[in-house]
């Protein structure tokens, strides 16, 4: 009889209760799928008072998640606790040295660590498993690593964050303002109490440099990711780019250029019909441009109990299945050092928006800036006439270099006729 595969769940919350919850919903489907039997044998929270709406019953349990990973336990941890450092960082090396395999929805933690962990697992022979870390129910570690494995990865981007998607998307639908839409999402449980990690592009900036890691077999590389937020999205800017046949994403993009390697998270513009600028409410889309593929779209839900654990679930099925693939697809320690672009280097096209008084010559000054910098301009826009008043003035920029482009909003802004800081949002030419 084949001893059965043993797992330890560590983190009983939103995943950890969706995770016990898919597996005793299908254990009888999985049985078939695997040829070694699944059975948790142990969970691991703060709190073992708390109803948590699933028996717990029949599992050992564990104060300390860290005791659950070292002795004979478990087979198989899964880290649902969360949290680049601390205990989930703890539980993770210690089960990782003593022979475990671990399944983590922990992006902080892969995206600071997982260079190291990779190691680590390697070294020790088992597995450190993570869909659930990037863009939640959606396959997309699965399909850069095993199905598109025959290409070279040139470009990938994507809407890995959940709840800038829902708050972009309700201001374009409803016109309303940033914090009306960020008050309502924390209502409705789509953004968190302290949303900083989300709405300053952080949570999407984890999941980016897995990603990239993943697709262009480089170390991972968060530090060296370019990263703005949605805060200072506006309700006028959305209607321009309406206007101007686009709509606003918070995207990253990682990209494989001449100079080395782009990473970047932050607000674009793309066009209208792109099949990105569909991706609506609290749902994830990534592109991925293969060399012979060309270009694979994937959408699905970012994030929730049930999509997480479904990814959750996939892995620990794919240890029982054997098979292992190297953690970032290539051996740890032949990943590559990241050589992340600067994002001075980038070139792209730009839209920008100048609040300025409207009075004569501002055009004339505006255009010499343009001039003595070397960009040119595609398109202008200006809202309504109000001699002497404030107006904005929107312009696109043909492709540029973006060092140039700072240089010229610089000049723009030290003008006494602009009293606003210039907004600049990237435009991206996707199909
Ligand atoms: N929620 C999602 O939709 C989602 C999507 C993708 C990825 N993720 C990732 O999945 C992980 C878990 O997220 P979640 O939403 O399930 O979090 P959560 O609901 O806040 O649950 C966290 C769990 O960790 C436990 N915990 C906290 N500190 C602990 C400690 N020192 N020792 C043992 N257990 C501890 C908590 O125990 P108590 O219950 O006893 O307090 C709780 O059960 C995170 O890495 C998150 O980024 C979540």
């Amino acid at each position: 009889m084949t001893k059965p595969l043993r797992i330890g769940i560590a983190g009983l919350g939103t995943v950890g209760v969706g995770t016990l919850e898919v597996l005793s919903a299908h254990a009888e489907t999985f049985a078939s799928r695997v040829p070694r039997p699944l059975t948790v044998k142990a969970v691991a929270a703060r709190d073992q008072a708390r109803d948590r709406g699933v028996d717990l019953d029949g599992y050992e349990w564990f104060d300390n998640a860290v005791d659950m990973a070292s002795g004979d336990h478990v087979d198989i941890v899964v880290e649902l606790i969360g949290g680049s450092d601390g205990i989930a960082k703890e539980l993770t090396e210690v089960a990782l040295a003593n022979g475990k395999h671990v399944v983590t929805a922990n992006k902080a933690l892969i995206a600071i660590h997982g260079t190291a962990l990779a190691m680590a697992a390697e070294e020790a022979g088992v597995t450190l498993a993570y869909e659930a870390a990037v863009a939640g129910g959606i396959p997309i570690i699965k399909a850069l690593r095993e199905g598109l494995v025959a290409n070279r990865i040139d470009r990938l981007y994507g809407i890995l964050n959940g709840t800038c998607n829902y708050i972009l998307t309700e201001m374009e639908q409803s016109g309303r303002n940033f914090l009306d839409v960020l008050d309502e999402a924390q209502s409705l449980g789509y953004a968190e109490a302290d949303p900083s990690f989300d709405i300053d592009g952080i949570d999407a900036a984890h999941k980016l440099a897995i990603l990239a890691s993943v697709a262009f077999g480089t170390a991972v590389d968060f530090d060296g990711i370019h990263v703005e937020g949605i805060r200072h999205i506006s309700p006028i800017d959305i209607e321009f780019a309406c206007e101007l046949g686009y709509g606003i994403k918070l995207l990253g993009v990682a990209a494989r250029t001449a100079g080395g390697y782009e990473q970047r998270v932050h607000p674009c513009m793309v066009l209208e019909s792109a099949p990105i600028n569909h991706v609506s409410g609290v749902f994830n889309g990534i592109a991925v441009d293969g060399n012979f593929v060309d270009t694979t779209i994937y959408e699905g839900r970012g994030a929730g109990a049930g999509p997480t654990a479904s990814a959750v679930v996939a892995d620990i099925l794919d240890i029982a299945r054997g098979n292992p693939v190297p953690v970032f697809g290539i051996p740890a320690r032949n990943l590559k050092p990241a050589q992340t672009v600067d994002m001075g280097r980038h070139r792209g096209a730009y839209y920008v928006r100048l609040t300025v008084v409207d009075k004569p010559g501002v055009f004339a000054d505006i255009a010499t800036i343009l001039r003595d910098h070397e960009v040119s301009m595609e398109s202008v826009l200006q809202r309504g006439r109000a001699p002497g008043e404030p107006v904005s003035v929107v312009m696109t920029l043909h492709e540029s270099l973006e060092a140039d482009v700072v240089n010229t909003l610089d000049a723009m802004a030290s003008l006494d006729t602009v009293i606003e800081a210039p907004c600049m949002i990237r435009v991206e030419t996707f199909a």
